[in-house]
């Protein structure tokens, strides 16, 4: 009797616990359920239908809201693999950011570039979804990037993909992405005092312009230039006598005036565009410089030999002179070679432009503009 009553109070225990296992078990399995069947409720219902159908609730759930998130899974271009991008991608007021962010994802752009495209380059934005992936990050490293050229950097490298992001930025710069003569800096007198200015396309002197110092050159007295350079061209001629090497001047300071009678005649002649390639129109010449001068071989009576061409290209600069439009770099200096016409910048900077091997033109865009 007592037996079966210890019995009793055992088998009720057992069911007791077995049914409150049972229960919790069932609670449990019943809240998972809940959780998987509710997403976070601060997301939209389409949101939402689009989170249950990736299975993604528990993930986004564990996550902060993330309206841009939403604003991805609303539009039908949710991804899943750019799943942690969208939430470091900081929202913005555009209709086109849902589009504008999965292209750019697409293209490889990461997060923190698409934010700093937003942050910076929003204005660009349409020219590179039209473009491949360009390391926007790199491009600001260069040293002679003009984040107000972006645009122009970028329409330019649409058009002439063949040249690195590098040579890209410098060629705009110099303008060669526009028309020579139809944008151009114009300088003032007190910039024509430095050896060291640019003149080229973009870049245009005083119509009265005229050097102070100019003085003959031995060889002709008609043919004037600034005394510094006067001086180093005797030098340079020297030098070239004892390598037997012979050239001599031709063609020296120009006013603005004589340079217009020239590209007006060439003009006439050739007509505007064939002029352009060889002429410059007046304003835009070094000769107005004083600082330029076109050299001939003996027997030539406007240029030199090639053996001539040599030596000045590896001789000129230890007196201060360099070849300014050589060969092979035309679409650089918009005009066609010019072995015969060498610029005086002093002995400083023409050793570096020669060991540079750059043009003046991107020499001077690089390492001596100021920005
Ligand atoms: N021939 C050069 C470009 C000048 O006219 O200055
Ligand atoms: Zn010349």
């Amino acid at each position: 009797m007592e037996n079966n009553k210890g019995l009793k109070i055992i088998l009720i225990i057992l069911i007791i616990l077995t049914i409150t296992v049972f229960v919790a078990i069932t609670i449990l399995y019943l809240m998972d359920k809940k959780e998987e069947a509710a997403p976070n409720t601060s997301y939209s219902a389409k949101a939402s239908a689009v989170i249950q159908k990736y299975n993604l609730t528990n993930t986004i759930n564990n996550k902060e809201y993330s309206q841009t998130l939403e604003t991805i899974l609303e539009a039908n271009l949710f991804d899943p693999q750019y799943l942690d991008a969208y939430y470091e991608i900081n929202y913005q007021e555009d209709q086109n950011f849902p589009y504008t962010i999965s292209k750019l994802l697409t293209k490889n752009y990461n997060s923190t570039e698409i934010n700093y495209i937003y942050d910076n380059y929003s204005n660009c934005l349409n020219i590179l979804l039209d473009m491949n992936y360009i390391n926007i990050t790199n491009l600001n490293k260069l040293s002679n990037f003009d984040p107000s050229k972006l645009e122009r950097y970028l329409q330019y490298h649409k058009t002439n993909n063949q040249y690195d992001i590098a040579t890209i930025v410098t060629y705009v710069n110099i303008g060669l992405d526009l028309e020579g003569y139809s944008n151009y800096v114009s300088y003032t007198t007190e910039d024509t005092s430095s050896y060291k200015i640019l003149v080229n396309k973009y870049h245009k002197l005083p119509n009265d312009y005229e050097p102070s110092d100019l003085v003959p050159l031995s060889y002709n007295s008609n043919l004037l230039l600034r005394e510094v350079a006067a001086e180093a061209f005797e030098q340079l001629t020297s030098a070239a006598t004892l390598d037997q090497v012979y050239f001599y001047p031709f063609s020296a300071y120009r006013s603005y005036t004589t340079q217009s009678v020239l590209y007006t005649r060439y003009k006439e002649r050739d007509g505007e565009t064939k002029a352009d390639t060889y002429s410059a129109r007046p304003g835009f010449s070094e000769h107005q410089l004083g600082l330029a001068v076109d050299v001939r071989s003996p027997n030539l009576a406007d240029n030199i030999t090639p053996e001539t061409y040599e030596w000045l290209l590896n001789n000129s600069y230890k007196y201060g002179f360099i070849v300014r439009y050589p060969k092979g770099k035309q679409y650089i200096t918009q005009y066609m070679e010019e072995p015969w016409h060498i610029r005086y910048l002093g002995i400083d900077l023409a050793t570096k432009v020669h060991a540079s091997n750059l043009t003046y033109d991107e020499y001077y865009d690089l390492y001596l503009e100021t920005r």
